[in-house]
């Protein structure tokens, strides 16, 4: 037996952890080889592989990015990609491929399925945003370093009587702005789900100042949206996949609220520090889980499903149930983020 892997779409920590996992399970738990195509699809489509076995995955699971590299090429967008991917795995004599990526590299293995290819799915994004899945790996490992930094942001926000305006990534959804703004003690917390109002958020920041000399913390999600007919930002770059270039809707904010406040207020943005360096021990561990659980379903032939959380278990879920919309905040963990905002 014969797996290939590959890793799609941004980068996150615990895709060696995946690698590792996979290989490891394949080698030792079916006797069988694992070839690792580079850089996403562009590698089945160009055939770009190399041979990984157990000896060659030391060292990986504490290390961040992927050995193999990324991309966010699929076979769709180039011509006889589909069937250059064909004709890689026969050639190779690939019997089935684990696909490891986010929302877009998902959907293309989803349709890459429809069109006859044995694989399966492991859900990876800092965004959790996959639906299906109670949790992807990366994300716990995002929320710590948001929240590290807020933590270090209160102090001397605190020391100058500053208001602070974090941005974190969350292209579509709110999750990391949520659970680090609530880990952090965030006066509010701005995201993608529910369109904000400037004048309410100036009133949040007034408030916590009006008690005292209290500096406040204001986290946004990168995919943050102003409220119809508030404030207008500038349209986002696009980059060549067509995908908007997020990134500083911090610095928009912050010059309303110094302007409608008149507080001193200075932006962070993290950006890809939150992708960056090694994965937590939750994320090594659900990376880790997803990997052996992957591999098992490629070598049984349960192709067209990924591996996902459920209730503190790992199943096998058809991929068309995890792709094509997104898990996007829940009322339960929004809602217990509000309570705290000033
Ligand atoms: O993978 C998700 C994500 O981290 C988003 O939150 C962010 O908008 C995007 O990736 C950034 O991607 P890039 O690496 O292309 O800048």
């Amino acid at each position: 037996m014969r797996i290939g892997i590959l890793t799609g779409g941004g980068d996150c920590p615990g895709l060696n952890a995946v690698i590792r996992a996979v290989v490891r399970r394949v080698e030792r738990g079916h006797s069988g080889t694992v070839l690792g195509f580079r850089d996403g699809w562009s590698g089945v489509i160009e055939d770009d592989a190399i041979d990984l076995d157990v000896e060659a995955c030391r060292g990986l699971l504490p290390r961040g990015g992927t050995v193999l590299g990324t991309s966010r090429i699929q076979p769709f967008g180039v011509e006889g990609g589909v069937e250059a991917c064909r004709s890689t795995l026969e050639a190779r004599g690939v019997d089935a491929l684990v696909v490891v990526g986010g929302e877009g590299t998902l959907s293309c293995a989803r349709e890459m399925h429809d069109e006859g290819l044995p694989l399966v799915g492991v859900p990876k994004t800092i965004d959790n945003d996959i639906a299906g899945t109670e949790f992807t790996f990366g994300f716990a490992t995002a929320v710590e370093i948001a929240t590290e930094a807020i933590d270090r942001l209160h102090t001397t926000a605190e020391s100058h009587d500053r208001v602070m305006v974090v941005e974190v990534m969350g292209r579509h959804v709110g999750h990391i702005a949520a659970w680090a703004g609530l880990a952090g003690g965030a006066t509010v917390t701005l995201v993608p789900e529910e369109p904000f109002d400037i004048d309410e958020v100036c009133d949040r920041v007034r408030r916590r100042h009006d008690r005292g000399r209290y500096a406040s913390i204001v986290v946004v999600a990168e995919g943050a949206i102003p409220a119809e007919g508030t404030i207008e930002l500038p349209e986002p770059e696009l980059d060549r996949f067509g995908h908007a270039r997020l990134g500083g809707i911090a610095h928009q904010i912050a010059a309303e609220i110094r302007s409608r406040t008149g507080f001193e207020t200075r932006v962070t943005i993290l950006g890809h520090v939150q992708r960056g360096g090694t994965p937590t021990a939750f994320d090594r561990v659900l990376a880790t889980r997803f990997g052996v659980a992957a591999a098992d379903a490629a070598v049984e032939g349960d192709f067209g499903t990924m591996s996902a959380l459920r209730g503190g278990d790992i199943v096998q879920i058809p991929l068309e149930k995890a792709v094509g919309h997104l898990k996007v905040l829940d009322d339960g963990l929004w809602g217990t983020a509000r309570v705290f905002f000033a």
